[in-house]
């Protein structure tokens, strides 16, 4: 392909790169519904919705005006000391879109950064209470919960993208998902031994996403939330992936019909548009922080923490899930996913098909070439990113019936070479 003159990649450091070897990344000039144009004119239908944002297409024109708005009224404030209407409306909105009493939210600017706050409160939380050590978590195998460092020490240690990292992180206690008698003794003798220890427990309800995409069910997340309960602990659930309608319900929890304690929010929260997180705390943990004492105040500020075009961005985001039938359309895709992909499941270098909502996943046995099957979809006309063994689809949820279609026609036919070996 022909690049464009701005195209210079001698300044640039790339995500998930080893730059030496990296295919040169494609330049996009403009983004339209569910695709990506590129310099040279041709239109991608996107498969990932950048990764996993843009869940209303991108340029909707809501969250446009909404955006514009704001950036002629106030872009941005600090929020020690200053509030802004936007914020306060978006807290008092997660408040109530979330189940149970997640009431309190404290704005930051990405998902690892919400991480790494839930886990403070978490820490923080039994300080308060005059409890020391409990300053270690468990957390699951085949789990991601970022790239920052205390983040990254709750991600699979050993299969995850950290694995380089191994025994220099804080340690924590990764064990499988009790998705089985076996599993649901180790997790119950883990916090029978050491509950003394350990500050909470977090986990991605029902998709495990950048670990695998990897589904378990409800059960597994009613156990964590019993076993929780009986040690005393918190119970963190990371929606940054699954939240905003991705796995079928507005918020995976309520899906599995659990309130966990603490959750983190971010991705999709500004429809793909603009950097926010959110960590939101029950009335339990926040009255923890509830003191004459300044010392037990939560000693976090990020610069951009409640940034106001974001939460333009985001109540014009939530507007939309109010407005339009975003949770029918999940369901659609997720019918669309499981038919279109159904072709894969008898090719011989295929482990899974499995669909969750507007996710749709064909796992392979084994991609020799990962660069070479990413040009294939984009050969094919499509954006498709796949990563580990893993080839999947998250699309706009505005996505047409027809682009859909592209979609998974391109997967069962790219996946289909790889089985034929052509
Ligand atoms: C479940 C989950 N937690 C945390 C993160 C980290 O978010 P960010 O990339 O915004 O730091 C991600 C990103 O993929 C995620 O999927």
């Amino acid at each position: 392909m022909e690049f464009p003159a701005w195209y210079d990649l001698s300044h640039i450091w790339l995500p998930y790169a080893q730059m030496k070897a990296v295919r040169p990344p494609l330049p996009v000039v403009r983004t339209r519904g569910a695709r990506l144009v590129l310099a040279d004119g041709r239109e991608l239908i996107d498969g990932i919705a950048s990764w996993w944002t843009a869940c209303h297409g991108y340029n909707h024109p809501r969250i446009r005006s909404a955006v514009e708005r704001q950036l002629i009224l106030m872009p941005h404030v600090m929020f020690g000391g200053l509030a802004h209407e936007g914020a306060l409306t978006l807290a008092r909105r997660l408040a109530a879109l979330l189940p149970g009493d997640l009431e309190r939210v404290f704005f930051s600017e990405s998902g690892s950064v919400a991480v790494e706050i839930a886990m403070k409160m978490a820490v923080q939380y039994w300080l308060n209470r005059g409890i020391r050590g409990r300053t270690r978590f468990v957390a699951f195998k085949g789990g991601y919960h970022g790239d920052t460092t205390g983040a990254m020490a709750v991600c699979d240690p050993e299969a995850g993208m950290h694995a380089l990292f191994a025994g220099l992180l804080p340690q924590h206690h990764v064990i499988d998902l009790p998705h089985d008698v076996e599993t649901a003794v180790a997790l119950s003798d883990l916090l029978e031994h050491h509950a003394d220890e350990i500050a909470g427990i977090i986990v991605e309800p029902l998709v495990q996403g950048a670990g695998g995409m990897l589904f378990h069910d409800a059960a597994a997340l009613r156990r964590l939330r019993t076993e929780a309960d009986r040690h005393d602990l918190l119970l963190i659930f990371d929606e940054i992936f699954t939240g905003f309608g991705r796995t079928g319900t507005m918020f995976a929890c309520q899906a599995a019909g659990v309130v966990p304690d603490i959750v983190t929010l971010s991705k999709a929260l500004t429809g793909g548009t603009l950097p926010l997180a959110a960590t939101v705390a029950n009335s339990r943990v926040f009255d923890a922080f509830w003191s004459d004492d300044p010392a037990r105040a939560l000693m976090h500020g990020p610069t951009y923490m409640g940034n106001a075009l974001a939460c333009a961005a985001a109540n014009a985001s939530l507007d939309l899930f109010e407005r339009e039938p975003r949770l029918q359309q999940v369901a659609k895709i997720s019918q669309a996913l499981a038919e279109g992909l159904e072709p894969c499941r008898d090719m011989s270098g295929v482990k899974d098909v499995r669909v969750q909502g507007a996710i749709g996943v064909v796992e392979l046995g084994r991609i020799d070439d990962l660069d070479a099957l990413r040009a294939r979809f984009i050969a094919e006309g499509v954006f498709i990113r796949p990563f580990g063994t893993t080839v999947y689809l998250t699309p706009a949820f505005t996505i047409s019936a027809e682009e859909l279609a592209t979609l998974t026609r391109a997967v069962v036919k790219v996946v289909g070479e790889i089985q034929r070996g052509s």
